[in-house]
């Protein structure tokens, strides 16, 4: 039953690194709520299973990505004392409660999810989409209510996938009894957070694009990547008055800059938003915010990039990590799922009440 409980859950693909856009979407707020003290637990784990659904031929890519997320999470100040972190496939139970999820979702439903259907697009799929690919929106519904998460911190694009969860939870509580709980998505609350453009200036930082800023990037290739970032193609002389719309550096600086970056490396502008007047007049060259750009990358970067390297010296321990969170984890999803099959009425042998009638029921007969 549902116990005013407050918990974290959330997730990753391993299909690669983590890049910035992870950062700035969900995982630096994870952090903070991890320490924050206010919620009683908090889930974080890799989505291997639902990797595979559109790598099903590559499995290499996953095993390899399954280790680089777990330090990027470590890195950035996940903490395996305050946070239970897992592999999805590691928890069979996972698998049994989607297939009973497939039961309270239509496949109309499903075609209208507007992520699954962009992903359906980008991947070439066309009539061929795996049926694994098209219901992953409902294993996703499972990852989140095995584990009775109130909050799912995510970017944008997970906001279809919480509303199906939501309304797998309304229907399963509705016909088989207050069993599960809705989650809730916290998305940034910094606009430009929710969905951050890659560095050449495309609607969304991927890997296939080659437009990242990885978690992991050293500190020259930080620098070069910023430094041939796209701004604006017509600001050619630095006289020139310059465009702030789709301009990704300033974008980048309303994601990144705080007051003290303005005091620390070009004190002077006051703020943000004197630099934006500048750059729109004129008189202000790219290069210059570039450069501002790039301290305040790195400066946000190099811990992350240093506590990584801590971490790469013993990856027999980050596995070990990994498979106590895994331990962990299972033993929360086993208690929700007895609670699911005893509510849909599966729960047999440990049903004495049901023996018992069904044994007085043929002996009346
Ligand atoms: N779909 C998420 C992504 O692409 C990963 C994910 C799987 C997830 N299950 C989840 C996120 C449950 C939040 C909650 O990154």
């Amino acid at each position: 039953m549902a116990d005013n409980k407050k918990i974290i859950l959330t997730g990753d693909r391993p299909t690669g690194k983590l890049h910035i856009g992870h950062y700035v979407g969900s995982l630096k707020r994870r952090v903070e709520l991890q320490n924050s003290g206010l919620y009683d637990k908090t889930f974080v784990f890799i989505a291997d299973a639902q990797a595979l659904t559109d790598n099903i031929d590559n499995p290499e890519k996953v095993r390899q990505n399954v280790i680089e997320v777990a330090l990027d999470y470590l890195a950035c100040g996940l903490d395996p004392a305050k946070s239970t972190i897992f592999i999805q496939s590691q928890i069979p139970e996972l698998c049994e409660l989607s297939f009973y999820y497939m039961d309270l979702v239509t496949v109309s439903r499903l075609q209208r999810n507007p992520t699954v259907k962009t992903e359906i697009q980008m991947r070439n799929f066309e009539t061929s989409i795996p049926v694994g690919f098209f219901t992953y929106p409902i294993s996703q519904a499972a990852d989140i209510t095995a584990f009775k998460a109130t909050t799912v911190p995510a970017g944008e694009d997970q906001e279809p996938m919480i509303e199906q969860a939501r309304e797998i939870v309304r229907r399963f509580n509705h016909i088989y009894g207050e069993t599960l709980v809705e989650p809730e998505i916290l998305l940034p609350t910094n606009a430009v957070c929710l969905r951050l453009p890659g560095t050449d200036g495309k609607a969304k930082m991927s890997k296939s694009l080659g437009n990242c800023i990885y978690l992991s990037d050293p500190a020259d290739v930080v620098e070069k990547k910023v430094k041939s970032m796209y701004t604006d193609p017509t600001h050619i002389k630095v006289s020139d008055p310059g465009k702030l719309e789709g301009n990704t550096v300033f974008t980048y600086l309303d994601a990144f800059s705080r007051p003290e970056h303005f005091e620390r490396y070009l004190p002077e502008y006051p703020n943000l938003d004197e630099l934006k007047a500048h750059y729109t007049r004129g008189g202000l060259g790219d290069m210059k915010v570039k450069k501002f750009l790039a301290a305040i990358m790195q400066e946000e970067l190099t811990p992350i990039r240093e506590r990584r390297k801590e971490f790469e010296k013993d990856i027999p321990a980050v596995y070990e990590m990994l498979r106590k969170g895994c331990e962990v984890a299972r033993e929360t999803a086993t208690a929700t799922l007895d609670e699911v099959r005893k509510a849909m009425k599966i729960n047999y042998f440990d049903d004495m009440d049901l023996i018992a009638e069904q044994a007085k029921r043929f002996a009346q007969e």
